[in-house]
């Protein structure tokens, strides 16, 4: 295990293999433990960490505040709708007032791509992005790639089929990092209008149709249409989006036989994808996913937490 190098986890990019290959080693511990319902409550403890949720979230807010939980931190959880930035204090205002606090571990959710890193330059504590606008959601990736390696022994050598609205995503972002840091080949499969000019830059290939970009594939990972994030008529329609990008059975096939299927969440079922395939026990990984979100959040919190002691 290398000391881990980075005060905060800001992003996928830039974060070297040895250390996320490490990151990935400590969550499948935790989540053993887990399963045996064991906990850690000694580790965190005294430790104070501050959920900041500038965007609505359900399960990474959740799962960070049980991850921080089991590991003994003392937490509080501030939406937007019950802090003072709706009264204009500024993200700088906020970071001075949680300074004061003495706060540890900030966990920031936020709908501009940069606020985390800005916030990061300001507070005493180890920051943890939970989703900047549409650049990055590192939490995200590693616990996709956890769960793909449990399922498949390996990221190595694996083609992984991103579908859908990657253009939005800051989890497809992420996750092409970590995968292509990982060796793992990586398609970006969607409508002209919602891939990133920059996928081929990247290193991705491009699929307009679900047909070539599923071929072949060991896991296949679909996407939210981010609706409210979407400026211009960028589908049709929802109907129309399902016929030619929604995840069936049917399309599913042309995936290799075992391949997994996975979602982030919250899902659009019957738009960009169908009920049927989301709950197949066979085939999804929907529900491990967010199991697999605890024990890597408690593992990013345990080894934040050590690079905190280590420079207190
Ligand atoms: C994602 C997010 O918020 O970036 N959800 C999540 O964290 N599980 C994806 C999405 O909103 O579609």
């Amino acid at each position: 295990m290398y000391p881990f190098p980075h005060r905060h986890l800001l992003a996928i990019e830039g974060l070297e293999q040895p250390y996320i290959a490490d990151l990935l080693d400590l969550a499948e511990s935790y989540a053993l433990l887990n399963r045996q319902g064991k906990t850690q409550r000694d580790l965190l403890k005294g430790r104070t960490l501050i959920n900041l949720f500038f965007e609505d979230s359900t399960r990474t807010r959740t799962s960070f505040e049980l991850a921080g939980k089991r590991l003994g931190a003392d937490i509080v959880n501030m939406s937007v709708s019950t802090s003072s930035v709706n009264k204009g204090e500024t993200l700088l205002d906020t970071a001075a007032t949680l300074n004061a606090m003495q706060t540890d571990l900030l966990v920031v959710r936020h709908g501009i791509s940069g606020a985390p890193a800005l916030l990061a330059q300001k507070v005493d504590a180890a920051v943890i992005n939970a989703g900047d606008g549409t650049h990055e959601h590192p939490t995200q990736a590693l616990l996709d790639a956890l769960t793909i390696r449990r399922r498949k022994g390996r990221l190595e050598g694996l083609t992984v089929a991103i579908c859908g609205d990657v253009l939005h995503s800051r989890v497809a972002r992420s996750n092409i990092h970590l995968l292509l840091a990982m060796n793992s080949r990586v398609r970006v499969v969607g409508p002209p209008t919602l891939i990133p000019a920059e996928a081929a830059r990247l290193g991705v290939e491009v699929h307009h149709h679900m047909k070539t970009g599923l071929k072949d594939a060991d896991v296949v990972m679909m996407l939210r249409l981010q609706k409210e994030r979407m400026t211009g008529g960028l589908v049709p329609s929802a109907r129309e989006f399902f016929r030619f990008y929604g995840l069936d059975a049917e399309k599913l096939a042309w995936a290799k036989p075992d391949a997994i299927v996975m979602h982030p969440g919250p899902m659009n079922r019957g738009v960009e994808i169908d009920s049927a395939v989301a709950d197949d026990p066979a085939r999804s990984v929907i529900g491990e996913q967010v199991e697999m979100g605890v024990a890597v959040r408690m593992a990013v919190l345990d080894t934040l937490a050590r690079g905190l002691r280590r420079n207190a």
